[in-house]
């Protein structure tokens, strides 16, 4: 599959919250939470939800891809954590950007793998679309339990968004792949079941130890060796230095912010993009490697030139 990113634009909420500042919440500290997974703070909203962010980041990317917003042909969106269940992020997107013309707009969930997922539908709808606007945005601060500290230290809000365009000059290997969760290890409860209130619930461990099997999978399914870079999901430092080691390859070759930002899931890796470009980590023609792990379980792997 052949295409180009064209342009990236990032959105993140102005509070910062910083591992101090939950252990006024709860009972933890900036130590254990730095130690076990390398987090110093993270974004949460105010008063903005998922379409919010993820138009922000959307103008962003039009911008940068010197396109306007009647150029978009498609627009996908990636999150577990719509606004409503309908319309979807995307229609509400399409309608804050005034679109009207003949588009189509639809919400991929695939938690923190959905930009990858979004990424491969994205790549196969450019076959008969010219310009796709991907985007990845999370609101998870409304949906974290404050009294189940192993979680809630780990989640953040952002969005992400890339503009990609057909082009025969620049290749994409993809893959994506779904294991079924037999165990609940990582669930969102929805609307069936209880009237609990909506909340991220995990099995610390055990997706510990999915994340770094997936991951691993992932990098070795791709020829990683040729790659400059290489952009794992934003969700523990110990699961990608874990992977590092495992494959030997050096942790220098692994971009992380997931100190500033913790895990935006289908946002973190494209706020990773835009990040490692912004600081010149990456530049036209190089080589990244994307690579994610979530929930459903699921594992996403890509390798393309910038
Ligand atoms: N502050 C202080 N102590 C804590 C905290 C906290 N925030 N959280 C847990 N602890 C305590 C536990 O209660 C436990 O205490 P005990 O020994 O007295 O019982 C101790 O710390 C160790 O707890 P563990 O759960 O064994 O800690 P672990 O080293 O496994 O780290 C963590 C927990 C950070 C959650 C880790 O398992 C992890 O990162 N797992 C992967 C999570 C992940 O990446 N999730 C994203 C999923 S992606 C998606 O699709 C949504």
């Amino acid at each position: 599959m052949s295409a180009k990113i064209i342009g990236i634009g990032t959105a993140l909420p102005e509070k910062i919250v910083t591992n101090h500042d939950l252990s006024n919440l709860m009972d933890t500290n900036d130590e254990w939470i730095t130690s076990r997974t390398g987090i110093k703070q993270r974004h949460f909203v105010t008063n903005q939800n998922t379409s919010d962010l993820a138009t922000i980041a959307a103008k962003q990317a039009i911008s940068d891809a010197k396109l306007s917003p009647q150029d978009i042909d498609v627009i996908i969106v990636c999150t577990f954590t719509p606004d409503n269940f309908t319309p979807s992020v995307a229609s509400m997107v399409q309608k804050n950007l005034g679109l009207t013309h003949n588009m189509m707009a639809f919400d991929v969930n695939g938690a923190c793998s959905g930009f990858l997922i979004g990424l491969e539908i994205a790549l196969g709808l450019l076959n008969t679309h010219k310009n796709c606007l991907l985007i990845g945005a999370e609101v998870i601060s409304k949906m974290l339990d404050f009294t189940d500290r192993s979680t809630a230290i780990l989640f953040g809000d952002g969005a992400g968004a890339v503009v990609l365009t057909a082009d025969k000059s620049r290749e994409f290997n993809i893959i994506n792949r779904a294991y079924p969760d037999i165990d609940s290890v990582l669930y969102a409860n929805g609307i069936n079941g209880d009237n609990e209130k909506q909340t991220i619930k995990m099995n610390g461990s055990e997706v510990f130890r999915f994340a770094v099997k997936a991951l691993s999978e992932g990098i070795q399914a791709m020829d990683y060796e040729s790659c400059d870079l290489i952009i794992p999901h934003q969700a523990n430092s110990r699961i990608i230095s874990n992977v590092s080691r495992s494959l030997k390859i050096p942790i220098e070759k692994f971009y992380m912010n997931l100190d500033q930002v913790g895990n935006t899931s289908a946002a973190s890796i494209v706020i990773a993009l835009k990040q490692a470009i912004t600081e010149g980590k990456l530049k036209p023609k190089d080589k990244v490697l994307c690579v994610g792990f979530g929930a459903g379980l699921t594992m996403g792997s890509a390798l393309f030139e910038l």
